[in-house]
């Protein structure tokens, strides 16, 4: 018989949605996927108060119903749609204001602020060159009203090894921060090394409601492949991502991490689409987009770890985890999987004609997610 899993339904703790014509292709991918979503600010200007949030909320919903409505899927995939929410983020800037701060918890759609080093990433310019200098009034608001700092953590000096600038980001920047503001709320974005999986285990204290103060958020590539991905057979653009990919033994501490069931780690895909053609160039974009297929991507890593024995340590990093630490309730929803191969297809379609190539493309998977509700 064909094995199944049953899990509540799960939430993306970080997804990258695009706008416009791209944000239409691909938002479909995820309300099929997931119940909920922390969706990332790096727009072009960015996501940089709660107006321009709530704005971007209502295109999100605007693309998502224009997908339910194009006739391309069935009435339950559409009811399923139809139940999807966005949690929407502020692009944290040296002019973010306290008062930015709190008209964003007033507002009641954005649920976190990001702070992307100035360079480190994919529309990263207008971010921050230097949080503890530039952001003491912000980061003083955040932690009064419990709004949590979503952190992309590497630093951004040139001269630091690019495999080393989230370990030197956590000596450098980390520690000092959670130092200065012992009750902000920390969420640290698609962790890739040993240190950095060690630092949130260990570190993860609690305030005096009991809520945890450190999180981490795992995608699927890093659970999966080790830097050899990059290079295999010649140079692999469609694997490059930020943080990049790490050594093998990053990646077992990652896994071990995610299937720990502790409660500082959940779900976040960093599904990062960019068109095909982006991607295949001289100076290729940083970015993988694995929102369709990433649910069976993760059941796999965790039946590698030979972690699917009981169901309960996937939904604790799928379902559970993630709620818990924003605060929000369970999804009453539930989502089966099923160990059932499923085809990933080379290119789906986007902006450009050339399409865009999602991760894993070609290749055929064990699961199969089957319902969700
Ligand atoms: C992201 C993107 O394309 O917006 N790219 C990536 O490689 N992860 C930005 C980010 O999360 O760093
Ligand atoms: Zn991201």
């Amino acid at each position: 018989m064909t094995r199944t899993l049953q899990i509540a339904a799960p939430d993306d703790w970080h997804l990258h949605l695009r706008d416009g014509e791209a944000l239409y292709h691909v938002v479909a991918a995820t309300a099929l996927n997931f119940r909920r979503a922390i969706v990332m600010p790096n727009l072009k200007p960015p996501v940089t108060n709660a107006q321009m949030a709530v704005a971007y909320r209502s295109r999100i919903l605007q693309a998502l119903e224009a997908q339910c409505n194009s006739g391309q899927y069935s009435d339950e995939q559409v009811q399923a749609m139809r139940l999807f929410e966005p949690l929407m983020v502020l692009y944290l800037t040296g002019a973010t204001t306290p008062q930015d701060i709190e008209q964003a918890v007033e507002s009641g759609v954005v649920k976190a602020v990001k702070l992307y080093p100035a360079g480190a990433t994919t529309n990263s310019d207008a971010g921050v060159s230097d949080l503890l200098g530039q952001c003491a009034d912000v980061l003083d608001a955040m932690q009064h009203l419990g709004l949590p700092l979503l952190i992309h953590g590497e630093v951004t000096d040139h001269t630091v090894d690019v495999f080393d600038r989230e370990a030197v980001f956590i000596e450098t920047v980390l520690k000092p921060l959670r130092a200065a503001y012992p009750k902000l709320r920390v969420v640290f974005e698609h962790i890739t090394t040993e240190q950095a999986a060690n630092y949130v285990r260990d570190h993860a204290t609690r305030d005096e409601q009991g809520r945890l103060l450190l999180g981490a958020t795992i995608t699927p590539q890093h659970l999966l492949y080790n830097r050899n991905a990059l290079f295999k057979g010649g140079l692999q653009p469609h694997w490059y991502c930020l943080p990049v990919l790490k050594r093998e033994p990053h990646r077992q501490a990652l896994v071990k991490a995610a299937t720990s069931g502790l409660p500082q780690f959940f779900l976040g895909t960093d599904s990062a689409p960019h068109a095909k053609h982006l991607k295949e160039m001289s100076c290729g974009c940083a970015g993988c987009y694995s929102a369709p297929y990433a649910m069976a991507m993760y059941a796999e890593a965790f039946e590698q770890a030979g972690a699917l024995d009981d169901t309960s340590l996937f939904e604790k990093f799928c379902s559970l985890n993630g709620p818990a630490f924003y605060g929000l309730p369970v999804n009453p929803g539930r989502m089966e999987l099923a160990r059932m191969s499923c085809e990933v297809p080379a290119s789906l379609p986007f902006v450009s004609e050339s399409g865009i190539v999602p991760l894993r493309a070609g290749e055929v998977l064990d699961w199969t997610v089957t319902r969700l509700n």
